[in-house]
């Protein structure tokens, strides 16, 4: 069997001509909290929440780097637990509360221990992957108890990086929980 590719499928032209699948409703109205401020917002049924964070409300600190929830970059705090933004719509986000690396702390505040840890064990260096982190590790301090050693390893095991070998990230890590947690088991990863 031989294809005339230059005689028109009209089979073909009548679906290009057809609209898009129609979606029982297109956009929607979300109401949230994102870094303790109240957010109404319109959206795309399909509109990613790490790019309506980055595109939508400028918070471009939530970095986007495989887009498809391997090296866990785009980590944000979902009520309290970390979660993908690139693999989260925004439209789930409805009634959440949502924090991003930058509401760590704004303007001059201080930064938190976390951030310090990072700072002081040099747990970055490109610094690419490091809002993932920082934002995995906040919530691992303030979990209850302590996570122990390899609570630490699974958390962290969801994040890549290219630059550091995880050496100092994981020193910081356990700096947080140690000031976090004082006198609790060290579990220092190395
Ligand atoms: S950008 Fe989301 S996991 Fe990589
Ligand atoms: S510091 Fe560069 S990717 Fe982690």
């Amino acid at each position: 069997m031989t294809t005339d590719l230059a005689t028109p499928d009209p089979a073909a032209a009548t679906r290009a001509a057809a609209p898009p699948l129609a979606e029982p409703s297109g956009w929607h109205e979300i109401r949230l909290t994102v870094d303790g401020a109240s957010v109404t917002a319109q959206v795309e049924s399909r509109l990613l929440l790490s790019d309506f964070l980055r595109d939508r409300l400028g918070l471009t600190g939530t970095h986007v780097g495989c887009e498809h929830g391997v090296c866990g970059a785009c980590t944000v705090l979902l009520d309290g637990e970390p979660a993908r933004s690139c693999l989260t719509l925004a439209v789930q986000c409805e009634g959440a509360e949502l924090r991003t690396v930058e509401g760590l702390a704004p303007g001059d505040a201080p930064l938190t221990p976390v951030q310090r840890a990072f700072h002081e064990c040099h747990g970055m260096q490109c610094g690419f992957c490091t809002p993932g982190f920082v934002m995995t590790a906040t919530a691992l301090t303030e979990q209850p108890q302590r996570p122990d050693a390899a609570d630490v390893a699974d958390a962290l095991s969801g994040h890549l990086c290219r630059c550091t070998g995880y050496r100092n990230i994981r020193r910081a890590v356990c700096q947080a929980l140690d000031e976090r947690f004082a006198g609790g088991p060290a579990g220092r990863g190395e």
